[in-house]
């Protein structure tokens, strides 16, 4: 997997914002929509504000664009604090011109037994506009892309995931400290959409990612580290920092 090294997080954030600000432009100009897959957690906020910034400042405007979120807690309230539908309005939804029919995000509210009927549905609505443009992602320390466990196969479709106990207790944080508060489990698209998009661009920061950048960029491809699967993509990049890069040989 191609990486690109930048000595820190923000002027890497701003490499990738202005790629998805190129990409969005682009196809504004060919009158067509720009098809976004996003995550949230702490890696990507720095590429929100740059884009919101380019919105404020410079006048990108994102009326073309459709937004896929890679996955939301289950169960999960969408006004709760710790919801990725309020993350996604805090941090980039609220502040830009972005239709508010335009972006979806994995709803943590359905009945389990319509899960299964919600995961298909998503997935036919990103089919419909054509699969994704360009795929944002961050990484696990266990290796998970979106909230594709260790053990997910290549083929893997959107569903229903049991969460790692190490997933847990890294959320553990936003839940006020409380393991016990963290959600068993979370709706995420299925890794084969994820290898689906035409461009896929991972992000890490720090050290705590660094064994990980090493194993799934330096390993072999394995279900026990499901971001190795982007090796296989065509079109992939992950952007690291120097911290996240310290084991790469
Ligand atoms: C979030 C997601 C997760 C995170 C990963 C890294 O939508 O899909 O895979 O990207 O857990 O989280 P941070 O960036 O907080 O280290």
């Amino acid at each position: 997997i191609p990486t690109k090294l930048f000595k820190d997080s923000k002027e890497a954030s701003k490499a990738v914002a202005q790629e998805i600000a190129d990409l969005i432009r682009e196809k504004q100009k060919q009158g067509k929509q720009c098809i976004l897959g996003l995550a949230t957690g702490s890696s990507p906020k720095s590429v929100y504000a740059e884009l919101v910034r380019m919105h404020k400042e410079e006048g990108l405007s994102f009326k073309n664009v459709v937004s896929f979120n890679l996955d939301e807690y289950f169960p999960m309230e969408p006004d709760s604090l710790q919801s990725y539908v309020r993350f996604m309005k805090e941090q980039l939804f609220d502040k830009v011109d972005i239709p508010k029919e335009n972006y979806f995000i994995p709803d943590g509210t359905v009945p389990a037994s319509k899960v299964k009927d919600f995961s298909d549905e998503y997935e036919r609505k990103i089919d419909a506009m054509g699969g994704l443009d360009f795929q944002l992602l961050g990484i696990g320390a266990n290796g998970h892309i979106g909230f594709n466990e260790p053990g997910s196969l290549i083929n893997s479709r959107t569903r229903l995931m049991m969460l790692d106990h190490s997933t847990r207790v890294a959320a553990a944080s936003d839940f006020g400290g409380s393991l016990v508060k963290v959600p068993k489990k979370a709706i995420t698209l299925g890794v084969s959409k994820i290898l689906n998009a035409k461009r896929v661009v991972l992000l890490a920061w720090g050290e705590r990612k660094a064994p990980v950048i090493a194993e799934a960029v330096e390993g072999r491809v394995t279900e026990s580290v499901p971001a190795s699967y982007l090796q296989t993509h065509a079109n992939a990049l992950f952007v690291i920092d120097e911290r996240a890069a310290s084991e790469l040989t």
